[in-house]
């Protein structure tokens, strides 16, 4: 045998006993540390709680440095800082008598201190690069200000704008969804970088299925069938998994009359025998106590022995493990197995954290100040805003705008919030470091304050009075553009904030029709944490730009937008109703055996409201135009062994360089069970000059057309599909092609 075939052999062995001795290493450690472990000091390494910093919660608990020393708390959030998180490890490494250091955990959602855009403005960027590269940056200021731990990203699909919660998510679609889940797992995590000091660990939430909360209440229940539990709720978090993700929370709802908190066919038996996650399970903040609420369990000791069996490893802010583990173990309800099983997931995490070598490793100071904030994390902000704006409405070109011959003025009640524009769940984000819509596009003008502004319009269903109104039509007299900012403040989505009818206040429509009924041009900028109804805004406006909530950089980003130095590209990853009886409306909607024709009676649809959205999945304009022609499929009929290949060309039509999400989509005309008449299957983001056309393509395979059948088993059914391209889920060229087994 070759000496080079020798060579490689014994180099593998060589790495491969180092990889062994490695984990060896690992679990004789922790095996010893357990064997010394008395059974409070493992309760202790199972419970998390808060600090008393601030509460994402309804509880708040102010002995936390007692139950560090007492050994009674394994692991803390709404802890950071350097300081702080020096002092509490001090704590843990030194009163306690197996020196076991503290776990630091923190909702680091969109930024720690330099505030992106919120989640789903960042899903309607469809840049998946940039998204990884904001949570990596998220994660580096994370980790320098002590975090170990993220409780991000949230990858529940929703399909209810009543829910405050889609701000936190990727919007309605799996496939997009769970690319999305990816590319933030490997932001924070890697890859492969845990255990160095500028990755966190990241944590799937909410397992699962609370997107579907019954008519978008929070907290409330949800009916799921196993097949839409599979097909719709789950894959993100697969695919969070397959990313590396080392922690999964479950959520707060209940599933079909089981909690997931105490759901052990999906934490136990799919979660971790079948997906084989061997990271741990937290819970949602005292979602064991309240397995007695939903009635599932005699009491809060019966709760923390159900959630334990079904697979939960951590009680986040509960204290019943704390409580009651001890008891439960000795009368043999739960098993001392159970409890080493959860210890062993937590201290394995806390090696590969490297906390053991240096419990203080994360808590840099010089770290800290050289990175928090920095110029290029700014940059990189301004850069998802702009990227995640999405043109809703763009009558006769009004914008872009000129800095030389429009005279504009700023009105509306978000024109100088700073606070608003970090939206909900902005960790260490500061007011202060945001810069206002009205300083951004007051400095782009020449920075003289020649901007003339009045803040106006209310957030509840206040109307203006009178007087109210024609100081604001006095101040536009002068002008022929306005631009009104529009929207809610950072309370009226996130979590405890559903909405039964998430329109935009009515005092803020009440001034824009207003300003219409004086002629005047209206750019309106929305502010917002979810689709809302805005259908008479639509009608009114001259001109929309759905900002969300875009972070730190919302005033310069917008401002560039407005004049024209960067062309919106954001394409909507969440439909937006036209009224609130359409809800849940999405794009994959499965066709019914009565589609909708217009004009015909007996088919699916309302009689007093239109079938169609206001604005679709995966729309968004541009300052200039795209065409599309000549879709190509590389096969008809098709077989599957190999990949098919499609292409079409996009040409640049207009007057602008821009960006263009190409989407693509495929139709299974017939499963074996009902498939949706559109699934999103990829995407491509193009950038052209005018007159510039381009071929994109785009890989088809087999994994593409799999569906579940009625026993969940993944199937391809041979036949009929549509494939189709184009700028949005209502745009689109398609073909029908035969594919054959
Ligand atoms: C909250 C949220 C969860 C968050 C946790 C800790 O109730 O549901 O998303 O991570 O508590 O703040």
């Amino acid at each position: 045998m070759g000496n080079r075939y020798t060579f490689i052999m014994a180099s593998f062995l060589v790495i491969s006993s180092m990889l062994s001795a490695q984990d060896k290493n690992k679990d004789v450690f922790i095996e010893g540390l357990m064997e010394q472990m008395t059974l409070e000091e493992k309760i202790g390494q199972v419970s998390l709680f808060t600090t008393d910093w601030e509460s994402t919660g309804p509880t708040i608990r102010d002995t936390y440095k007692k139950d560090i020393a007492s050994g009674q708390c394994g692991a803390l959030f709404n802890a950071h800082t350097v300081p702080f998180t020096r002092e509490l490890q001090k704590i843990a490494v030194e009163e306690t008598r197996l020196k076991i250091p503290l776990l630091f955990g923190y909702d680091v959602i969109h930024g720690y201190r330099t505030i992106f855009p919120i989640p789903l403005a960042e899903s309607c960027s469809w840049d998946l690069d940039l998204i990884e590269e904001t949570a990596r940056i998220a994660a580096k200021e994370a980790s320098s200000a002590g975090l170990h731990w993220t409780f991000a990203p949230m990858v529940d699909i929703s399909r209810d704008p009543r829910w405050g919660r889609v701000m936190e998510g990727a919007g309605e679609d799996t496939w997009l969804g769970s690319r999305i889940a990816e590319a933030r797992v490997k932001g924070f995590q890697g890859p492969d970088r845990i255990g160095q000091t500028d990755a966190v660990v990241s944590c799937l939430k909410h397992f699962v299925g609370y997107g579907a909360s019954t008519a978008g209440r929070d907290y409330h229940y949800t009916e799921i069938s196993a097949l839409t539990m599979h097909e719709l709720y789950l894959p993100p978090f697969k695919a969070g998994l397959d990313a590396g993700a080392l922690t999964v929370m479950t959520a707060f709802n209940d599933i079909n009359g089981m909690p997931a908190t105490a759901h052990k066919p999906l934490l136990n038996d799919l979660l971790k025998q079948t997906w084989g996650f061997k990271g741990f399970v937290v819970t949602d903040y005292t979602s064991i106590n309240e397995l007695v609420e939903h009635g599932i369990a005699a009491d809060e000791r019966d709760a923390a022995r159900m959630s334990l069996n079904a697979g939960v490893d951590m009680d986040m802010q509960g204290g019943l493990f704390q409580a009651h583990l001890a008891n439960l173990i000795e009368s043999k309800e739960n098993t001392l197995d159970q409890l080493d099983d959860a210890v062993k997931r937590i201290l394995s995490i806390k090696y590969d954290l490297g906390l053991f070598e240096d419990p203080y490793k994360f808590s840099d100071q010089t770290r800290y100040d050289s990175i928090i904030l920095h110029t290029a994390h700014r940059k990189v902000a301004r850069e998802m805003a702009q990227k995640s704006f999405v043109l809703l409405k763009n009558e006769h070109q009004l914008l872009p705008l000129s800095k030389e011959n429009d005279q504009v003025i700023l009105l509306g009640p978000l024109l100088d919030t700073q606070v608003d524009l970090m939206g909900a769940w902005s960790a260490a984000g500061e007011g202060e470091d945001c810069i206002s819509i009205q300083k951004g596009i007051d400095d782009y003008l020449g920075g003289n304050k020649s901007l003339k502004v009045k803040k106006i319009g209310a957030f509840d269903n206040s109307m203006l009075s009178e007087d109210q109104i024609n100081q604001a039509l006095e101040l536009a007299s002068d002008t022929d553009i306005v631009i009104l900012t529009m929207g809610e403040n950072r309370d009226m989505s996130g979590e405890a904030a559903s909405r039964a009818n998430p329109v935009i206040p009515p005092s803020q429509t009440q001034l824009l029709s207003a300003l219409k009924s004086k002629d005047k041009k209206v750019v309106v900028l929305l502010m917002n944490g979810r689709p809302l109804i805005m259908t008479e805004v639509d009608s009114l406006a001259d001109a929309i730009i759905e900002m969300w909530w875009p972070g730190v950089e919302a005033g310069p980003a917008i401002a560039e937008v407005l004049y024209g130095d960067v062309n919106p590209s954001g394409k909507l990853t969440m439909t937006f109703p036209r009224s609130v009886g359409q809800i849940p409306i999405y794009y994959n909607e499965r066709n019914t055996g009565r589609p909708h024709i217009p004009g015909i009676k007996w088919n699916t649809q309302f009689i007093d409201e239109s079938n169609d959205p206001l604005y679709p999945f995966g729309y968004g304009l541009s300052y200039t135009s795209f065409d599309y022609d000549n879709l190509n499929v590389s096969c008809n009929p098709c077989l599957l062994e190999e990949p098919i290949t499609v292409s079409v060309n996009l040409s640049n039509t207009g007057l602008y360089k821009g960006r263009e999400v190409v989407q693509l989509y495929i139709r299974d005309k017939h499963g074996k069970t009902t498939r949706p008449a559109k699934e999103l299957r990829g995407f491509e983001t193009v950038e052209l000059n005018p007159d510039e056309t381009v071929m994109v393509k785009f890989e088809l395979n087999k994994s593409d057309f799999l569906h579940l059948d009625m026993e969940l088993r993944e199937v391809f059914q041979a036949g009929d599909f549509e494939i189709m391209v184009g700028g949005h889920s209502q745009d689109v060229l398609s073909v029908n092609i035969v594919i054959e087994n």
